[in-house]
């Protein structure tokens, strides 16, 4: 079997990688993806023994570069694959990367455009989101989240996990042989929104109470363990840990707009 993990360099991603390259069988292939090619590359030295891994350096915050990673994974024959779309951006500045806000095109749309020809070639088989429970804190602004426009260091992180949870929502009515989840991980001690200052410094010492990324590794292959997730075709369950919960409000109340944002700049392209 063929596994993809995105943000794999670090925290969850990084964890992830490795508890699946221990349990994986000759015949897997596991390919993981970032820009920090050196972390990359330590982590494929500390899973070569186990598995077949390659690393792929891209950044998935730019969209032509998502479209170039599905093409290296076209080329590398990906097929019957699991795709755990991890790599999360909880930005402390507004930035701008190719007109969009960068937590957008990581959180959101990134991800679409990565997955998009590997749907369309049937590439894929499972589909796993991480998203966050904060993603219910978030509210999306038409026209003026795509662009940071109402950019907030608290909220923007909620917002375009909001949006990233509906589109893939969304995706799983278009694609009903592929099994889809979105998932909250647990609440993790990692790099995720590190900022520098006493607000940084405070951040850290609350962190070194939260879960290890080992541990939230563990949980997310007990989920990737599981038969099939999807209660019906087509529906694409809202995962919470471990347990399948309501979707969050933000979700019905925010699908319409986030529907249309997204569908236009994906035409777009
Ligand atoms: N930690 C928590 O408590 C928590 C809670 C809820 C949800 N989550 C979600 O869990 C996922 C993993 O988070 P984490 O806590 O492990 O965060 P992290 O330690 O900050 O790791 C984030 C990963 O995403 C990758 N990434 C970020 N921007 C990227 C880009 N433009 N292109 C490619 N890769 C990019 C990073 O790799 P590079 O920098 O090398 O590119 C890194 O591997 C995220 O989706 C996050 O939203 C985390």
């Amino acid at each position: 079997m063929d596994w993809i993990v995105t943000g794999a360099s670090r925290g969850i991603g990084r964890s992830l990688a490795l508890a699946l390259a221990r349990k994986s069988s000759p015949r897997d292939r596991l390919f993981v993806l970032a820009r920090d090619e050196a972390r990359l590359r330590s982590l494929t030295l500390e899973a070569a023994a186990q598995c077949a891994i390659e690393a792929m350096t891209f950044d998935l915050g730019r969209l032509s570069e998502c479209e170039r990673a599905a093409e290296a994974l076209i080329a590398q024959d990906v097929r019957d694959a699991t795709l755990v779309h991890n790599a999360g951006l909880w930005p402390t500045e507004r930035a701008l990367v190719d007109g969009f806000e960068a937590a957008y095109a990581v959180n959101a749309l990134g991800p679409l455009v990565l997955q998009r020809p590997l749907l369309d070639q049937r590439r894929l088989r499972r589909v796993l989101v991480v998203s966050a429970g904060l993603a219910a804190k978030g509210r999306f602004d038409l026209a003026r989240t795509p662009t940071g426009e109402d950019f907030s260091k608290l909220r923007t992180y909620c917002t375009t996990k909001l949006a990233g949870a509906i589109a893939q929502r969304h995706e799983a009515t278009r694609h009903p042989a592929v099994d889809f989840a979105v998932i909250h991980p647990g609440v993790v001690r990692t790099d995720l929104g590190a900022t520098s200052g006493v607000l940084g410094w405070l951040l850290q010492r609350v962190k070194r109470r939260w879960e290890s990324p080992e541990a939230c590794a563990e949980r997310l292959v007990r989920v990737l363990d599981r038969q099939r997730w999807q209660p019906r075709e087509g529906v694409a369950p809202w995962l919470f840990e471990e347990d399948e919960a309501p979707w969050p409000e933000a979700a019905n109340r925010d699908r319409d707009a986030v529907l249309a944002a997204i569908e236009a700049q994906l035409a777009n392209r």
